[in-house]
């Protein structure tokens, strides 16, 4: 009897493993396990036997038994893992751009210009330590404004530049509106957070201007700002020198001027030479061969006092890249319009996916 058990075993382990489909494992299992199967026999016939075979007979079977029953979920799950595998196979799909659809005279497509500078920019400026923040596009009068010390008979408040917001129930300060810079994110980084720190924060603007070469009315921008103590000019100027030589990868001329920002006291305009004309003069540049690029200056008291900093004990600069103008003037694009085009010609000029 305890040899038949054995060559039952031997003989199980051969049948299992020869199998790889759960019917047929199945049937195996009602083979040896089911109530008229192979083991159910043998535990039946125990009742034949003297006691003393019984007492050594009985708990091998048992034993076998549960084995069994564990040989045959294990198989069980294997060939689960190996359906799923194989539906997996038969899914995949090869997203490379092939020659042979290039053949087939399939678009390729690229990174649009604008993700692809962002992106450059971002790496530099984390590189020196700096935070890249977002904010919201709408925004109401005290973030845009207010806080920025802009005060209410400002220009920038006209009703030529700015999206209003219908909002009748909006209390007066809160009109809501399309975000017309990113120096909104100064607020709200400073805020947020404790001196000393740095950020930058691209996004999207919006004003209500005619759109020419040089101007749209929704375009893009980078504001970056830095507050600590004795924070210099020179700082200033060596942070934005430093972004357009990595930028650009080579030296580019540039020149400072005063500019005025209610926001920064003294304020800058940092103009780069034309790219697109080498100086010439065109209709990006205003026939001038200079670029507005990075208006810039040390943040007024008045702000860091909007963004809960104490004046008396930190200072920091500000800038505002327009960043839609550095794509144009690293890529040679002669016009701002094609950037929110979509002409997929025009993306597909770029770094392909
Ligand atoms: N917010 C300004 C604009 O859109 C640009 C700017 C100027 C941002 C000077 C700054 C700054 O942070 O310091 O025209």
């Amino acid at each position: 009897m305890l040899e038949k058990l054995s060559e039952l075993e031997k003989e199980f382990e051969t049948s299992l493993g020869s199998l790889d489909a759960q019917a047929d494992v199945l049937n195996l299992k009602s083979l040896y396990l089911g109530k008229k199967g192979k083991i159910s026999e043998i535990l039946k016939s125990l009742k034949d036997v003297d006691p003393e075979t019984r007492r050594t007979l009985g708990p091998k079977a048992n034993e076998i038994k549960s084995n069994f029953q564990t040989l045959i979920n294990n198989k069980l799950d294997s060939i689960d893992i190996s359906v799923i595998n194989e539906k997996l196979k038969e899914s995949r799909i090869d997203i490379t751009f092939t020659d042979d659809l290039k053949e087939k005279g399939l678009f390729h497509g690229g990174y649009h210009p604008r993700t692809l500078v962002q992106r450059e920019i971002e790496d530099i400026f984390l590189s020196m330590g700096f935070e890249v923040l977002d904010g919201p596009h709408i925004e109401d009068e005290f973030y845009n404004f207010e806080a920025l010390n802009i005060p209410g008979d400002h220009p920038a408040r006209d009703m030529q530049d700015t999206f209003w917001l219908e909002d009748p129930d909006s209390e007066e300060g809160k009109k809501h509106l399309l975000r017309t810079h990113t120096s909104t994110i100064q607020i709200r980084g400073m805020l947020e957070r404790k001196p000393p720190f740095r950020f930058i924060a691209p996004g999207t603007a919006f004003r209500c201007e005619r759109t020419d070469a040089s101007h749209e009315m929704v375009f893009n921008q980078l504001e970056g700002m830095m507050v600590g103590k004795n924070i210099s000019v020179s700082n200033l100027i060596y942070f934005m020198k430093t972004i357009l030589k990595e930028i650009f990868k080579t030296d580019v001329k540039v020149r400072l001027r005063p500019g005025f920002f209610p926001f920064v006291e003294p304020g800058f305009e940092l103009d780069i030479e034309c790219l697109i004309c080498k100086g010439k003069g065109c209709s990006v540049c205003k026939q001038s061969g200079w670029v507005e690029l990075l208006p810039c200056g040390m943040v007024h008291p008045n702000v860091l006092k909007s963004g809960g900093i104490d004046p008396e004990e930190y200072n920091g600069f500000a800038f505002g890249l327009g960043s839609d103008r550095l794509v144009m003037m690293k890529y040679g694009i002669e016009d701002i319009r094609h950037l929110q085009s979509g002409d997929l010609r025009f993306n597909s000029q770029f770094e392909s996916y």
